[in-house]
């Protein structure tokens, strides 16, 4: 990770982008890459090499550079742009055809990364190209790489057989697998508030701790990307990767170093030790809900089933809300609440720490009734911070307690530099640090945990599938999972009293 070392441009190298002219490239990749270059992290010696099936030659290409870097977010306005255009190359051709290789094949030497940022279904294809071409073999203290993008794989079998794809052509150093939650500042932060603050690790086990949180709330519907949704889902889309991110980073024990292997095994055995779901546990522990039309703030959003290429009976969930029980002595008998969904209320990725009560007995001979909850809760995004919410006597004669928060925002600590995320990835991969990169294990370790979930909904034709009004906060049911057990999830956005 960039900012624990001094930060240093990477060696020589080729970026070679699969899917050169596609949506992840344009919007995130591309700005990206120019807010490395802003940060002075680009090798001086660097050639970027766009593969794409449209014939837009060298020219089309820059273009489109120029396009992305200037629209997009961060950056320094045009400055490093003629910089990248200088170093940008075009390959038009198919991802299935040797020739497309052999093109690339002249144009690279020395250290080369591969960037997939195409549809999932090319990625064992264009590896195994890689790899007939000779592309991928690392010769003479040169490396080859090859960042492989979200979603890897549709369920467990799925992941499996790609890791297997891949693993025949590559070795496990040579492969990154993103997630861009990693690449968040406030996400990698969660590692330095456990273990950089010698007063939280001692509070963070079931000894102390009632229940944890987790929500990734969307306002925005499923818009344009209907074809694609239909066939992934909430669940898919969000929870094996962005959610059990989180859950791993908030449960795992210390590492014994800061590096790759290290980091990684611990995250590995939190997914390995949440319980395994039953069919049974799968019906009654997780929420599935689609979103009807409603009015997220001014905007009116028509329902999920009335989006274009969303079939009119589709039952594909737009939301999901679980419960899991991580099975190790830190956290037996601490639930975890996970939630997530589109066409919500708020915006809001945030992780909430209920600690257990306090004994009210100190003041029973007083009028104080229940003691306000103690919380802590890490504000992934938009807002960017921790917050921790207590109890202090609210300055009256008589004994009142009031619950008050200690905040600290990012943006009033530090001036940020806006980003995509994706700068801290890339980076990383050309320095060959893969500690924000997923291992094969942890990809198939999340999909395990959700696979009985899938094969019970899969079976399911019939049952009616909750809906929740555009713009709500998610749907009753997953208010009941929570009050079974006698708690609340945490508001999503703040109740109008004007209502
Ligand atoms: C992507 C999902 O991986 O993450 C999208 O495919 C989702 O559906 C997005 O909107 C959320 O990312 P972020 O960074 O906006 O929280």
């Amino acid at each position: 990770m960039a900012d624990t070392k001094a930060a240093e441009p990477p060696p020589p190298c080729t970026l070679v982008i699969f899917g050169a002219t596609g949506d992840l490239t344009k919007r995130l990749l591309l700005p990206a890459l120019r807010n490395l270059r802003r940060d002075g992290l680009f090798p001086e010696d660097f050639k970027l090499i766009g593969i794409a099936s449209r014939d837009i030659g060298d020219e089309g290409f820059r273009k489109h550079l120029r396009e992305a870097m200037t629209e997009f977010k961060g950056g320094n306005g045009e400055a490093d742009v003629d910089w990248f255009l200088q170093r940008a190359h075009y390959i038009s051709g198919k991802f299935e055809d040797a020739a497309t290789y052999a093109a690339i094949a002249k144009q690279v030497k020395d250290n080369v990364l591969f960037y997939l940022a195409t549809p999932p279904s090319e990625f064992s294809g264009i590896v195994n190209q890689l790899g007939k071409a000779g592309l991928v073999k690392e010769e003479g203290g040169h490396w080859r790489r090859v960042i492989i993008e979200k979603p890897f794989g549709h369920d467990l079998p799925s992941a499996v057989a790609l890791n297997k794809d891949i693993l025949g052509v590559l070795q496990e150093t040579q492969i990154y697998r993103i997630d861009h939650y990693l690449g968040k500042q406030t996400v990698q932060n969660i590692m330095v508030f456990r273990f950089a603050n010698g007063f939280v690790e001692p509070l963070w086990s079931r000894d102390h701790i009632d229940h944890v949180q987790i929500t990734v709330s969307e306002t925005v519907g499923v818009e344009s990307r209907g074809r694609f949704y239909e066939s992934t889902g909430a669940l898919r889309d969000m929870v094996p990767n962005h959610l059990f991110q989180l859950v791993s980073l908030i449960a795992m024990e210390p590492p014994s170093r800061f590096d790759a292997e290290a980091l990684r095994g611990e995250k590995a055995k939190v997914l390995e030790s949440v319980q395994h779901l039953t069919p049974y546990t799968a019906r009654g522990q997780v929420v599935r809900a689609q979103y009807a039309a409603g009015t997220v703030g001014d905007k009116a959003i028509p329902g999920y089933r009335d989006s274009p290429d969303v079939a009119k009976d589709s039952r594909t969930e737009t939301y999901v809300a679980m419960k899991l029980m991580i099975d190790n002595w830190r956290w037996a008998g601490v639930p975890f609440y996970l939630r997530t969904g589109k066409a919500l209320a708020k915006r809001r990725t945030d992780i909430n720490i209920r600690f257990k009560q306090a004994p009210l007995a100190l003041f029973r001979d007083t009028p104080v009734e229940s003691l306000p909850p103690n919380d802590l809760t890490i504000h992934i995004q938009p807002d960017e911070g921790v917050t921790l919410r207590f109890g202090v006597k609210a300055p009256e004669p008589q004994m009142r307690i009031e619950g008050v928060d200690l905040k600290f925002n990012y943006a009033d600590a530090f001036t940020v530099a806006p980003s995509t995320g994706y700068e801290t990835l890339v980076y990383d991969c050309m320095i060959g640090d893969a500690t924000l990169f997923q291992r094969a294990d942890n990809i198939e370790a999340g999909w395990s945990i959700v696979q009985p979930i899938l094969d019970v909904w899969e079976a399911d034709k019939t049952s009616v599938i909750p809906t929740y009004a555009a713009g709500s906060s998610g749907p009753e049911e997953a208010d009941a999972l929570l009050s079974r057990d006698g708690r609340r999830w945490r508001q999503i956005a703040p109740v109008d009293k004007t209502k």
